[in-house]
């Protein structure tokens, strides 16, 4: 066997202990080598330009620029550099831009708003917080509310009105909306039977002679016409549905599969009345936050 020939040629220091015993020299490769006297390199600048070795109670300061910024209580403060006083600076840039932007909205108007992509991405995504903080509760993170509690935002029905004008007015105000209960002055009979007209208005299935009933109750002794109007299509200063469209904000007809089901959705309302608050917002957001809000919701609407 030829061992010896097949052992790599390798270098040794030269040295050996204890007779035979010898340590190889195998140098560090070039690129290792550059790298690390690079890294050397780079901490020594390191050094000099930003705050870097502790010197008795305090440190080297580095040779960058200072740092001068305002503090969000308005007071103006110069550092040698460091990354908090970094990051302060760039909050007060944030923050100035963000005060420009508010100032745009305040100024213009909503249909200026609309037409500027740029405000109109500022608005709906400040909008985005303030729903979440203060109107996901009750109309739910997407707006899609809760039926019989909580309108849905996001369809083009609106109890109140749906122009820009008249949602700023139910955010800033609130809307207080009452549908009273029939049960002390109308019959069970004639509850039937103004519900099924209410049903037919939307193009439900009813009784055609129960139709004929109660439509006169409705625009008779029930007195529905008042508030709900002649058309039955409701008055948005008041807040009374519309109860020809297929949109139900409380009697859950659409989320009933049977006839019978809808009708007793219908009935339940009549009978029971219903009286749902909206909150006043106006001194607890301010008229600016109110306005972004108004923008955000008539265009999750569809406003008109
Ligand atoms: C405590 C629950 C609650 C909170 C919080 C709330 N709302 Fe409402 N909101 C209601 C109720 C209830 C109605 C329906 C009133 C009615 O029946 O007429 C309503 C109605 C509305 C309407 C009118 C819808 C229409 O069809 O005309 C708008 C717009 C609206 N809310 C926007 C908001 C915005 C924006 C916020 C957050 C700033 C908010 N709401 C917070 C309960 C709430
Ligand atoms: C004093 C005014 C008033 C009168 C009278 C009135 N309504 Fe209403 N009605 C309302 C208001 C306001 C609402 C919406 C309530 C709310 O949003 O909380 C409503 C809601 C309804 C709803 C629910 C609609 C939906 O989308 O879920 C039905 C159904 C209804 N009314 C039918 C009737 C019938 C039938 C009569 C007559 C027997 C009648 N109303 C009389 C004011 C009135």
């Amino acid at each position: 066997m030829s061992s010896e020939k097949s052992k790599p040629t390798v270098q040794t220091t030269g040295h050996a202990w204890d007779g035979d015993l010898q340590e190889f020299n195998n140098p560090l490769p070039t690129w290792w080598l550059w790298t690390f006297y690079a890294t050397v390199v780079f901490a020594i600048i390191y050094w000099v330009l930003y705050p870097a070795w502790p010197v008795g109670g305090s440190y080297t300061k580095g040779m960058m620029n200072d740092i001068t910024y305002t503090t969000a209580d308005g007071k103006t403060k110069t550092t040698h550099w460091n990354t908090r006083a970094l990051l302060l600076k760039e909050m007060q840039i944030a923050r100035e831009e963000q005060a420009e932007y508010l100032k745009d909205i305040n100024a213009l108007s909503f249909e200026q708003i609309r037409s500027k992509p740029e405000k109109s991405a500022f608005a709906n995504s400040m909008a985005k917080v303030l729903f979440a903080d203060n109107c996901a509760a009750c109309h739910q993170s997407g707006g899609d509310g809760v039926m019989g509690r909580y309108p849905n935002l996001l369809d083009d029905a609106w109890l109140w009105g749906g122009s820009f004008d008249k949602i700023q007015e139910t955010i800033a105000n609130g809307r207080t909306g009452s549908m009273p209960g029939f049960k002390a002055s109308l019959s069970t009979k004639q509850i039937s039977d103004v519900s099924d007209y209410v049903l037919s208005l939307s193009g439900n299935e009813a009784d055609a002679a129960a139709v004929k009933r109660g439509q006169a109750i409705f625009s008779g002794q029930g007195g529905c016409a008042a508030c709900h109007g002649a058309d039955a299509k409701g008055q948005d200063f008041m807040g009374s549905a519309n109860l020809t469209d297929k949109i139900w904000t409380i009697a859950d007809v659409s989320g009933a599969e049977t006839a019978a089901a809808k009708k007793e959705a219908v009935m339940n309302v009549v009978k029971n009345g219903k009286t749902r608050v909206m909150p006043a917002w106006k001194g607890r957001l301010s008229a600016t936050e109110i306005k972004i809000l108004t923008y955000y919701v008539h265009q999750l609407g569809g406003g008109k």
